[in-house]
């Protein structure tokens, strides 16, 4: 593991208790009392430095959950060091960076899978096999909402307006490809501050139209401090049906109050995705294994990012714009 802090922590937990054919054997931070304690609460050693977790011929494999600026070359030097790496979203902070990081693994021979866990949510995934079973005919519409319930705090200008969109939205961005089984050809967006703008550090919620190569559409909403909950709901609008993830109910009127606990609603993604993210791991670990190809890969993450920065590039132009 390399970063355990709030991601990587789970990811180390999972790994550690509850992935058949994997040992936990290091976790480097480059926090030393994080390494330390997290080490000590699962039973591992704590590495000094990612080096010196590379150097260890018993690690075969890699989690790389540090911050995304970490990311290219943390999943670089475990490319050269020969090990498989699962790498957090997004793959890389440039187009640049993502296509090093997928050279690299492919020089290097190894495994790159990229954490997009919806792809393996009991209930999205139903939704995918639904939908390209072409059970309910051809997708037409993929509408994504996905709020956080705590915004960032932080004078303004101190996050890049952007993260939301690399952060948060990407996840959707995904998402939709992946439920649509198509690729975007064209990217509308706005980003904006709804919150409080004394304490909003960036932008806190972004609204993205997706035009697909054969013609469906998508709208996403991404947005931090819903302050209800950690809400995450998506519909597929079909030519014979609609498939929908997160509840639906045309007479019930809803009310989510701040501060109010509701049944099926979670407050952040360490609870709403607990099977999502055993289950990714789990993936990650059998393919290590049985050497088969990643069902989530670097050109997956990179896709991702290229329709994020599409949308930067959108909401700072009020253009259509294709990714690239
Ligand atoms: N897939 C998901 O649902 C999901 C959810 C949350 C976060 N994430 C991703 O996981 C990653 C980590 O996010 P987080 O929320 O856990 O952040 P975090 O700040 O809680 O944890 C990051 C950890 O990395 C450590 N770190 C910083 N620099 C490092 C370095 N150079 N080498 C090693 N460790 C370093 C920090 O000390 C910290 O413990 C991000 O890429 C984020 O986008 C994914």
């Amino acid at each position: 593991m390399i970063g355990v802090g709030l991601m990587g922590r789970r990811h180390a937990e999972n790994l550690a208790r509850a992935v058949d054919g994997a040992r936990l054997v290091a976790v480097t931070d480059a926090d030393e009392s994080t390494r330390e304690r997290v080490a000590t609460e699962l039973g591992t050693t704590a590495s000094a430095s990612m080096d010196a977790l590379l150097q260890r011929a018993d690690v075969r494999a890699v989690i790389v959950a540090s911050p995304k600026r970490f990311h290219e070359e943390h999943a670089v030097s475990a490319a050269k060091a020969g090990k498989d790496v699962f790498l957090e979203k997004p793959i890389a902070t440039s187009l640049e960076g993502a296509d090093r990081v997928i050279a690299a693994a492919r020089k290097g021979g190894i495994r790159l899978q990229v954490g997009f866990q919806r792809r393996y949510d009991p209930a999205y995934a139903e939704a995918r096999k639904l939908v390209s079973g072409g059970a309910l005919g051809r997708p037409l519409f993929y509408r994504g909402v996905n709020r956080d319930l705590l915004a960032p705090v932080g004078p303004p200008g101190s996050m890049d307006a952007n993260d939301i969109l690399t952060e948060s939205a990407i996840h959707d961005l995904d998402g939709a490809c992946w439920m649509m089984s198509d690729e975007v050809v064209g990217v509308r967006a706005t980003l904006a501050i709804v919150g409080d703008r004394a304490t909003s550090p960036s932008s806190d919620l972004t609204m993205i139209e997706l035009a697909f190569s054969r013609g469906a559409v998508a709208h996403i909403e991404a947005m931090w401090g819903a302050q209800y909950a950690y809400d995450i709901r998506s519909e597929i609008l079909c030519e014979s049906g609609a498939i929908i993830v997160g509840g639906f109910s045309q007479t019930m009127l809803t009310v989510l109050r701040a501060g109010e606990r509701h049944e099926d609603l979670y407050p952040g993604f360490l609870e709403r995705y607990v099977d999502a993210y055993v289950a990714e791991l789990r993936d990650f670990v059998g393919g290590v294994l049985d050497r088969r190809p990643p069902a989530v890969t670097g050109e997956d993450g990179r896709r991702a990012l290229a329709i994020a920065f599409a949308a930067a590039r959108s909401a700072a132009t009020t253009r259509r714009v294709t990714p690239g």
